[in-house]
């Protein structure tokens, strides 16, 4: 086990903006940094980062937690792998305690697949360098392709040898386990239950997750026989899994963020190619063709796409569907095609870096004109053809999330097509009706449990969606109790008769008289209370880091309530918010008042009801006198609350 130590100087280094900020791409907004939520598909952010609290919060999935959690959730690591991740990030030292059998191997199995991985790579990188076989075959051949050194060294390029065994063998010696070998496909057992080298006779390019690790790799061939096939890639695996890996990623997306922008290229050599010109965010989706995911995975770094594509006009026709997709995920693409003939590759080794790249800047062009122009030349003036080309352009801009994008479009092709815009706007509008009636509703179903929280769209400043509902409970007023709690308990106040006091104790002395219902809210109070009872007040992050999964869930959300993290929206839409800094006095007893309000009013409806059943004389007016003092305790709130909130 990682001690508490190594635990607690993780938890104050790993600042939340950066351990979040290398997955998501976040943008300032009010008092907290917004961004696309990376464990559900969205296209306008609802995922909010607190830097004062340390912690993360989606109001779209609902997902939330500190830099650990996200960790956890988004690498799908245990808790200790967590942790290890961020010291690694920081540099800090994990000193452990000595663990179980069993903890060791649960951990080590994937780990396991991460080290053979890496020692493959080291492997072949060093019989590429210092290998005479290497040197003299697969050096070269980079080196005859136009590589520089820098390049291959910085994509840690190798050079697996012809033979059955190489790798396998020297693996094994160094105690890597054969299973391992397996599980990564880096070996392949034989009928004869031997095991040999699925990488042979090829150059190599490891393929890095973007965190930097080895995961895979594709092998080239040097020979030009057709029957040979010309790359060899590692199957999918624990680490491996190809839908979701973009290569080039981890050396590019510092670029991507910094240049808020990505080129995407087919294949491997695309990527060093364009490095070497100098341009350094470039990604592959190498082989597969793009998945959502991928898409996804850029979208966490720029919303900007480039295009990079083969001069062939057959390639880039088949290519044109595919691009649709990146359109539906919100993203802007943009188009460079290179002369026929030419991929990025051959194109930069042909004109050099400098020409390169400005020939990437001047023939960047829009996606849907792109698209647009390449069929209006096949369609000619058959105006069969030419009808066929709207639909399908208007299809494209159905898929644009952004309304006032889709319509720059739609004047743009208006004027491409001659075609009225009405004429199109019509075509989208049918389009777009029947779409949305597809689309399943998440989000809805969120706010339907969640009726507290504004829907995540209004959150991300856009028009009002789903209307917010009112619970039928006292859950609502009890979480006001619990937010106050975490977020003021720390105050001293001094009101009237009160000197010199805690909120949090406060609050707890003014709560004697109150049940609370929600389990979860009782089991905070509660919690609350005894600490209290020790001479302890407790912090907003003892519940926010609670082991406790549904508090520190439930502690998080109401930290991050909507007060906080969207108060332009409030004023957007001009809705006035008490102060509640300003005003606490009014904001506290609002919220001791509201819930206590909530009580008398459930007591004096269950009272009605007895009432109502109780066919005793003497007994009904028992219950009405009962009824009558309450009503009074009632008013006295009534007027309390209207007196001193301001509503
Ligand atoms: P390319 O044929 O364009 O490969 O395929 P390349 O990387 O540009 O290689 P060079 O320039 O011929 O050396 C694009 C990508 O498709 C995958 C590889 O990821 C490659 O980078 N691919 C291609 C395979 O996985 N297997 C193949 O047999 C061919
Ligand atoms: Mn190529």
């Amino acid at each position: 086990m990682i001690n508490r130590e190594t635990i607690d100087k993780i938890m104050d280094t790993a600042r939340i903006e950066e351990v979040v900020g290398d997955f998501v791409h976040l943008k300032k907004r009010g008092t907290s940094l917004i961004g696309n939520c990376p464990f559900h598909g969205e296209k306008t952010p609802s995922f909010h980062v607190s830097v004062t609290k340390g912690i993360y919060k989606c109001f779209g999935c609902g997902k939330g937690g500190d830099s650990v959690r996200f960790i956890m959730e988004h690498e799908k690591y245990s808790y200790p792998e967590a942790l290890k991740f961020l010291a690694q990030k920081y540099n800090i030292e994990v000193e452990e305690t000595v663990e179980t059998v069993q903890d060791l191997e649960a951990q080590n199995a994937k780990e396991s697949l991460y080290i053979v991985s890496q020692f493959a790579a080291t492997f072949f990188e060093e019989q590429l360098w210092n290998n005479s076989e290497g040197k003299a075959i697969g050096l070269s051949y980079f080196k005859e392709r136009g590589f520089r050194e820098d390049i291959i060294k910085k994509f840690n390029l190798g050079y697996s040898p012809d033979v059955w065994d190489a790798l396998t063998q020297d693996a094994v010696k160094n105690k890597h386990a054969e299973e391992y070998l397996e599980k990564t496909g880096l070996s392949i057992r034989n009928d004869k239950g031997k095991l040999y080298d699925r990488f042979r006779g090829r150059v190599m390019f490891p393929i890095h997750n973007f965190t930097g690790r080895v995961i895979g790799f594709g092998g080239r061939t040097l020979k030009t026989d057709k029957n040979v096939p010309k790359y060899v890639n590692s199957p999918e695996s624990e680490i491996y899994h190809k839908s979701n890996v973009l290569y080039g990623l981890f050396h590019a997306k510092k670029a991507i963020r910094d240049l808020d922008n990505c080129y995407l290229v087919e294949g491997y050599a695309d990527v060093l190619s364009v490095h070497q010109a100098y341009i350094e965010n470039v990604v592959a989706s190498s082989g597969t063709s793009l998945t959502i995911e991928q898409i996804r995975l850029i979208g966490r770094f720029t919303q900007n796409v480039t295009i990079l594509y083969d001069g062939d006009a057959a390639g880039i026709k088949a290519s044109l569907r595919g691009l649709d997709m990146i359109l539906e995920e919100g993203l802007n693409v943009k188009v460079v095609s290179f002369p026929a003939g030419d991929d990025p590759d051959s194109y930069m080794h042909k004109v050099g870096a400098g020409a390169f790249k400005t020939y990437i800047e001047d023939n960047r062009q829009d996606f849907i004109l792109y698209k647009a122009n390449i069929l209006l030349a096949e369609a000619g003036t058959d105006p069969i053809k030419r009808a066929g080309i709207i639909r399908d352009i208007v299809e494209s801009i159905a898929k644009i999330p952004d309304n006032i994008k889709a319509s720059v479009f739609i004047r743009e092709c208006s004027s491409l097509l001659q075609i009225e815009e009405r004429v199109l706007l019509s075509e989208l509008n049918t389009m777009r009706a029947a779409k949305f009636k597809k689309a399943s509703a998440p989000q809805a179903r969120y706010q339907q449990q969640h009726p507290d929280m504004p829907p995540a769209d209004l959150l991300a400043d856009e028009e009002p969606q789903v209307i917010t509902a009112v619970a039928a409970n006292d859950e609502l007023q009890e979480q006001e109790i619990v937010r106050l709690l975490l977020a003021f308990g720390h105050e001293l106040v001094s009101w009237d008769k009160i000197d010199n006091m805690y909120i949090g104790s406060f609050i707890m002395q003014n709560l004697t008289d109150v049940t609370f219902e929600n389990a979860l809210c009782k089991k905070i109070i509660d919690h609350y209370r005894i600490e209290i009872e020790n001479g302890q007040l407790p912090t907003a992050n003892q519940f926010i880091k609670s082991e406790d999964r549904d508090i520190a869930d439930l502690a998080i959300t109401l930290s991050t309530s909507p007060y906080s993290l969207s108060e332009n929206w409030y004023n957007k839409h001009n809705i006035y918010v008490r102060d509640e800094t300003v005003n606490l006095k009014a904001t506290i007893l609002g919220g001791l008042y509201h819930l206590k309000k909530r009580k008398v009013d459930r007591i004096l409806l269950d009272l009605l009801k007895e009432i109502k059943t109780e066919n005793d004389a003497t007994n009904q007016e028992i219950l009405m006198q009962r009824y009558a003092f309450i009503k009074n305790v009632e008013k006295e709130i009534s007027r309390f609350l209207g007196s001193v909130i301001v509503k």
